[in-house]
């Protein structure tokens, strides 16, 4: 029986203490990211990507949660969307925000490894990422995927080249 309330007592202070688990990464919109990569962001205001939900708007879709799923970021996927939750943002592709764009602000101790253990994703290119979670035969609309040929209409890059 010690043994058991031992365990349990451990257990809780596991699950208190393990990291992300009281602060979860929150999204922060992609305005916030346009502060440091004014470049990326311009391209993807020109992308669909940046107006994925007016569709939803056009097709009277807007509260079909069964669509608006992949039109939207961060959408918990039941009740109504907000204005933050619009469109297929930054961090769709590249995770919720609030923990790695404080590593990035950091420039000088920035590692790709330090964002990525804050919730950055970097997606990759060899299109898994995009199959997996919206290109794929789920959407009515879905036409086949070439990578290249996509990532052609939606290509980023950094401000600066990296310095290191
Ligand atoms: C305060 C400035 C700042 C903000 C805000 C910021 N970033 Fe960054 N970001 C950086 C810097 C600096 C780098 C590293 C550039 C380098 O190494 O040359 C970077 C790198 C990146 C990379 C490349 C990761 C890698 O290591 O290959 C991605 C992707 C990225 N940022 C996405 C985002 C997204 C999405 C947001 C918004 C949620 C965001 N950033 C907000 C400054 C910022
Ligand atoms: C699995 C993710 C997913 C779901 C679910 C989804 N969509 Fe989409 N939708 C997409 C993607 C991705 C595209 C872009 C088309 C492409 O490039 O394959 C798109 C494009 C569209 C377009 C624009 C077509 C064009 O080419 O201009 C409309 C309209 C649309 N979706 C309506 C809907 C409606 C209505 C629903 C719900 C019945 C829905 N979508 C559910 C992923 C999805
Ligand atoms: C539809 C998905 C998607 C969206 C939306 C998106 N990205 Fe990306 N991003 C990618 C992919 C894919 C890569 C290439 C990943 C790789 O190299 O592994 C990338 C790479 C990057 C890089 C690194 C570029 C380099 O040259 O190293 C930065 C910085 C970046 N994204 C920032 C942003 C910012 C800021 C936004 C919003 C304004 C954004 N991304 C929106 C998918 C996306």
């Amino acid at each position: 029986m010690k043994k058991l309330i031992w365990l349990a007592a451990t257990l809780a202070m596991l699950v208190a203490f393990t990291p992300g688990h009281a602060d979860a990464a929150k999204y922060v919109g992609s305005k916030k990211c346009k502060m440091c990569h004014k470049k990326a962001y311009k391209a993807w205001q020109g992308s669909k990507h940046a107006h994925a939900f007016e569709v939803m708007e056009k097709e009277g879709a807007a509260s079909k949660p069964e669509c608006v799923k992949c039109h939207t970021t961060g959408y918990s996927g039941s009740g109504e969307v907000s204005n933050k939750q619009k469109n297929v943002q930054c961090e769709r592709c590249h995770g919720a925000g609030s923990g790695y764009f404080k590593v990035m602000m950091k420039k000088k101790s920035y590692t790709t490894e330090k964002a990525k253990a804050a919730g950055l994703i970097m997606p990759g290119k060899d299109g898994k990422f995009c199959t997996d979670n919206c290109h794929n035969s789920e959407s009515p609309n879905y036409k086949e995927f070439n990578f290249d040929e996509r990532w052609g209409q939606i290509k980023h890059t950094l401000d600066k080249p990296r310095a290191h």
